[in-house]
């Protein structure tokens, strides 16, 4: 972590994943690599890359920190575009359930599952929540994440809702990993309005989801669209008018059981679709055609034991994807990046370029943000990675 002007040189390679956008089937293949790369950052801005003979027959060193990368690879800092990381509790206990054979569902109606978190976030205080979150950034950081997403959802109730948005404005100050905000009320019918999912809805509609947006709490909202949990209708009434509130749109879809989410997404306008585990070819197809990016998590496939949502396909039918943790405290308790690159490219058979750029450009191009990150691309945030032995080099510069 250094502040200030910095030169980067000698990168084996510079790997760019260059690009302003999303990018989609093959154009997922394309890295441009810088061999023996630098990079110049200005004020926490990318004012140069090159070779380091041209940068530095180009310019003037003084002033800069020059950091020598010793002929190891330069990477775009990676941006984790799904994660559950503000939560009270933890729910260790589930987890023997799940060796006895109950699958996340079965844990869910026997009151563990989201509803157990949402306890325990209840109880916990900002501090509290600060406190944690700030130990998970820290692990995130390691692992070379400098953007991550985090959704609300352990509260239900609008105090505990924004608690938990506010604990990640807070973050996002203290800390040098950007958070982006997403609202997740809609994460699993609270117990105060059991079996009336429907009032709910109407509930976050009329009473949290005004707070959220003209507050600024968050710029993205989200809905867990799953049997049992909320449905098409439901997920498109809430997310309809989360539109109309100018907040962009996301949806955990298709997770467990086939229910359109990926259809609904598309029709919307989502800006991704995450999970899709189970979704239709015609979804996916349509997710291609209106632009909605795929953002896949493999490590809860993994935790869950299911089978992996079909990254090849979705990159041969023209699907942009994405990768990202979930990192939350049920399916996926982990911040490792190295595990869910591993297992896209072990198990969903995506090639090690389509897995780097569903990492970077992808990844932000899913929180909306291809234009300032995701890239070492000039006009970006200095937000880089230096691979190395573990823990990874995470270069940051401060921007005024
Ligand atoms: O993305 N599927 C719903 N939500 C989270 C899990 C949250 C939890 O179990 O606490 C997910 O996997
Ligand atoms: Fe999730």
């Amino acid at each position: 972590m250094t502040k200030g002007n910095m030169i980067i040189k000698n990168a084996s390679e510079l790997v760019t994943c260059s690009g302003f956008n999303t990018k989609r089937g093959k154009e997922m293949s394309d890295l441009n690599v810088i061999h023996d790369g630098a990079v110049v950052i200005e004020e926490g801005v990318i004012s140069a890359i090159g070779s380091t003979w041209d940068i530095f027959s180009s310019f003037a060193k003084d002033n800069f920190i020059v950091v020598d990368a010793g002929g190891r690879a330069v990477l775009p800092g990676f941006v984790d575009p799904h994660t559950h990381f503000v939560f009270g509790g933890d729910r260790a206990r589930e987890f023997q359930w799940k060796l006895r054979g109950d699958s996340y569902m079965e844990i869910m109606r026997k009151g563990g599952g989201i509803v157990n978190t949402v306890k325990a976030t209840r109880k916990a205080s900002k501090e509290e929540l600060v406190e944690s979150g700030k130990k998970r950034l820290d692990s995130m950081l390691s692992f070379g994440v400098t953007t991550v997403e985090g959704k609300s959802g352990y509260g239900l109730d609008l105090d505990t809702e924004i608690k938990q948005l506010e604990a990640m404005i807070e973050l996002d100050e203290i800390h040098p990993v950007d958070v982006v905000r997403t609202y997740l009320g809609a994460h699993a019918v609270p117990p105060e309005f059991q079996g009336r999912g429907d009032e709910y809805i109407n509930f976050i509609i009329e009473d949290v989801l005004p707070v959220v947006s003209e507050k600024g709490l968050a710029e993205f909202c989200d809905i867990f669209c799953e049997e049992n949990v909320f449905s098409a209708q439901q997920s498109s009434k809430l997310l309809e008018k989360a539109k109309t509130m100018g907040m962009g749109l996301k949806i955990h879809a298709d997770e467990i059981v086939p229910l359109g989410g990926a259809e609904l997404a598309a029709r919307l306008g989502a800006v991704s679709a995450d999970h899709l585990l189970h979704a239709s070819d015609r979804g996916i197809k349509a997710m291609a055609e209106s632009g909605v990016i795929a953002t896949l998590l493999p490590g809860t496939a993994f935790s869950l034991k299911k089978d992996y949502a079909r990254a090849r396909f979705m990159i041969d039918s023209g699907l942009s994807v994405a990768l990202a943790t979930d990192q939350n405290p049920g399916t996926f308790c982990s911040e490792s990046i190295a595990l869910v690159f591993a297992l896209a490219s072990l198990y969903m058979n995506m090639s090690t370029e389509e897995t780097l750029t569903a990492l970077t450009i992808n990844a932000a191009a899913a929180l909306g943000r291809a234009g300032t990150i995701g890239s070492i691309d000039k006009g970006k945030k200095g937000d880089l990675v230096v691979l190395g032995p573990h823990p990874t080099h995470t270069c940051r510069t401060a921007q005024e």
